[in-house]
């Protein structure tokens, strides 16, 4: 029954979607055939209420590659399965039931090649990397970032004095921690004024344009309330988890967003539910739903370096799609972020390039707020300068201080 789902002579068009997965079963052809049946019109039995004219609409396995482990097979479904702007909608096919399927022993959605009438039928981000750069007033270099912390308990007022040593210590954009939300220790109205108050002060300290990511995830409605505060009360970005939040949840940011037109900060915290296991979907699924609903700037890896599991090539992959043309979808900012300082940014800019948010958080407060962020902000100057770190480091004590504490990583 599964089987007449596997075509290997089909050829898809291009206006269909394509799934690329790799699946592991001890019967190929029946699980590969299984998943495309699930994922569009079948079941385990042939149903008599099927009629000849949803024919069309069955989902064909057109590719099966046999690899070390395992095979990487590829899916086409015909556009008329899914609903039109629905992300929710058409993940519960291409990324739904399948997983649960018995017979299956690993199964990870690699790919996803969304077809121009779906792209279409989703805004994209309001505002991008050209967007981003143009806010700031910085043409080519990586953007320097750090997440406040201890994470989770200071108060609204120590919270927005940490930001301000940040700013004033030379980086870009400051946010807050993927689980500090309203606490009863640092409520969002006070957070935001406190911190968007120090935001104020910084930029005319400085003459530098600064960023600041409050955390609004929560409940959609309650989510929406804090990006229309943060919008009144001056500030010009907002964080989202968006895997904790859920895509509905930031599908209805994103069109609030039209109008508020902050920068759509996304963090991934849970992703590696999905991305770590033999289950789920790899990190590039996750980017290019991300980048299509709208988020402007998102966490995508390291590369290998710092405290979190990504590889160098798939960060590499996924960095270079967010950066790529994509029919009228703005270009998004990939963010580097977890167990960084000073001494990796180099390596970091030569594996990922300028088009970057690096982040320090523990690399950054370590050391003294200001001493950490200026290390970060002399980091990439040495870079745009030409100037090995370590010499550049002779004249500029802050990043002295970073590299005799955390070494520097060629
Ligand atoms: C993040 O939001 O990416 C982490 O909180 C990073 O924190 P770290 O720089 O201290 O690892």
């Amino acid at each position: 029954m599964y089987e007449k789902y596997v075509n290997l002579s089909f050829k898809p068009s291009r206006n269909q979607l394509i799934t690329t997965l790799h699946l592991e079963a001890s019967n190929i052809k029946h699980a590969a055939g299984g998943v495309a049946a699930e994922s569009s019109i079948g079941t385990w039995q042939e149903v008599t209420t099927e009629k000849s004219y949803m024919k069309k609409l069955a989902a064909t396995v057109f590719s099966m590659k046999k690899q070390d482990k395992g095979t990487e097979i590829k899916i086409a479904y015909p556009p008329e399965l899914f609903e039109e702007g629905n992300m929710p909608n058409i993940l519960s096919s291409i990324a739904g039931n399948i997983f649960g399927l018995q017979e299956l022993k690993a199964l990870r959605l690699l790919d996803i090649d969304f077809p121009k009438s779906i792209i279409k039928s989703f805004k994209g981000p309001e505002l991008g990397i050209k967007d981003i750069r143009r806010l700031l007033k910085i043409k080519k270099r990586p953007l320097v970032g750090t997440i406040i912390k201890p994470k989770l308990g200071l108060n609204s007022k120590d919270h927005a004095k940490v930001a301000y040593e940040a700013w004033i210590g030379g980086l870009d954009l400051v946010k807050c921690d993927e689980n500090l939300a309203s606490q009863k220790f640092n409520k969002f109205e006070t957070n935001i004024k406190e911190t968007l108050k120090m935001l104020e002060k910084a930029e005319k300290e400085t003459g530098e344009r600064k960023i600041y990511a409050p955390n609004v995830t929560a409940e959609t409605k309650e989510m929406i309330r804090r990006a229309k505060l943060v919008k009144e009360k001056g500030g010009n970005c907002i964080m989202v988890d968006i895997i904790t939040a859920g895509w509905a949840a930031l599908q209805t940011l994103r069109e609030e967003n039209q109008d508020l037109k902050l920068i759509l900060h996304a963090h991934r915290a849970g992703h590696a539910a999905f991305t770590r296991g033999k289950y789920g979907m790899s990190m590039l699924p996750i980017a290019k739903i991300a980048r299509l609903i709208g988020v402007s700037q998102i966490h995508t890896g390291t590369a290998n370096i710092g405290k979190m599991e990504s590889g160098e090539e798939e960060t590499q992959a996924v960095n270079s799609f967010l950066m790529s043309k994509w029919f009228s979808i703005k270009p998004v900012f990939p963010i580097a972020s977890g167990g960084l300082h000073a001494g990796y940014v180099p390596k970091l800019v030569s594996l990922l390039g300028n088009d970057l948010i690096i982040q320090a958080g523990g690399g950054v407060h370590a050391l003294g707020t200001r001493i950490g962020a200026t290390s970060m902000r002399q980091a990439v100057d040495a870079i745009e300068k030409e100037i090995p770190l370590q010499e550049y480091s002779k004249t500029h004590k802050e990043l002295k201080v970073a590299l005799d504490k955390f070494g520097y990583v060629r």
